[in-house]
């Protein structure tokens, strides 16, 4: 591991160069339970899943368990793949009007006969703890967010856990989507790093990897990115969840990597942890707003 940018605020153990979300995510659930059980309030997170995806049952019963571990409340609906539109949007209805609901998700991908937009559009503002709901994606461009997405905000507590100070850093971002890459660029941005953010039409894209202090790669592309895309001492955040005959693997190729970032994080074990973390924070956070009226 080379020495990266943020060694001027604070020193590592050769261990902590890799950034392990798991650690982590057990250190804030932890810390959140005992905060859920000080509150006396019982936050409660409603999951709606349409179709069998096996991989999207996957996520939602792992989001379940980690409700169960924090005590917070779950329930989970269950549409047919045949749902149109209207029946995801039926059910989000009573989840919004119903008190003793705080947080609303809606699994993704969905059947392409299910309008995204309209759906998201449809989640209370301040049940929305996936933060895709435009109104607070908007809150976040403007520097005032009030739910921002989990995985994005999983990945700024994670650099914050081990103290990367991400200000005046070069964050690189490969990948520009709603979920991760767009949210995280204002995150860090709003957090004075200088954001450049890379897509598929992006022109030598390995001349601007090559220049990140801060390199996050979310394109789902097996080890798209290998040690000549990386900058010695950058700090290197893999995304990616990619599954290569039937193992796990991100979207940086973590063995060749390794040597030249100062920090990095494993797939798994890295900023997939830190999502589900969030998604409790978010939770419990939307339950002490509901519970103090003119919070939103
Ligand atoms: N660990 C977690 O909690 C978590 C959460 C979310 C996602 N993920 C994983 O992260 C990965 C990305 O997810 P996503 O939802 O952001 O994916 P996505 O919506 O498919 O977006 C992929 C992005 O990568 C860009 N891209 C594709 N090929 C590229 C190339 N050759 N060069 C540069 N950019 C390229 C695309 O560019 P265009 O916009 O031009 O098409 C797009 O912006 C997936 O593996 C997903 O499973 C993990």
């Amino acid at each position: 591991m080379k020495s990266g940018p943020w060694h001027r605020f604070i020193r590592f153990t050769p261990s902590d160069m890799i950034l392990d979300g798991t650690k982590v995510r057990q250190k804030r659930l932890d810390l959140l339970r005992e905060e859920i059980d000080r509150s006396g309030l019982c936050p409660r997170l409603a999951t709606i899943i349409v179709g069998r995806d096996p991989a999207s049952e996957l996520y939602v019963r792992m989001k379940h368990a980690a409700c169960e571990q924090v005590h917070i409340g779950s329930v989970g609906i269950t549409l047919p793949a045949s749902a149109n539109s209207a029946d995801v949007i039926r059910e989000i209805d009573v989840l919004n009007c119903d008190p003793d609901i705080s947080g609303i998700l809606v699994q993704l991908p969905l059947p392409r006969e299910v309008d995204i937009v309209q759906v998201i559009e449809s989640v209370a503002p301040e049940k929305d703890v996936d933060g895709f709901h435009p109104l607070n994606l908007g809150r976040l461009l403007a520097g005032h967010p009030f739910f921002s997405p989990c995985t994005p905000l999983g990945i700024m507590n994670l650099l914050d856990e081990y103290r990367i100070d991400v200000a005046r850093m070069h964050a690189v971002i490969v990948g520009r989507s709603l979920e991760v890459g767009r949210p995280l660029g204002a995150l860090l941005l709003s957090r004075d790093a200088t954001v450049t953010t890379c897509h598929s039409k992006t022109g030598n894209l390995a001349a601007l990897t090559s220049q990140a202090d801060l390199l996050v790669v979310a394109v789902g592309k097996p080890r798209f990115v290998g040690p000549a895309m990386v900058k010695e001492g950058a700090v290197v955040i893999d995304v990616g969840t990619n599954r290569v005959g039937g193992v796990l693997c991100g979207d940086v190729d973590f063995e060749q990597v390794l040597d030249r970032a100062s920090a990095i994080t494993p797939v798994p074990g890295g900023v997939g942890p830190m999502t589900i973390a969030t998604l409790m924070e978010n939770t419990f956070l939307a339950a002490r707003r509901l519970s103090c009226p003119g919070a939103w």
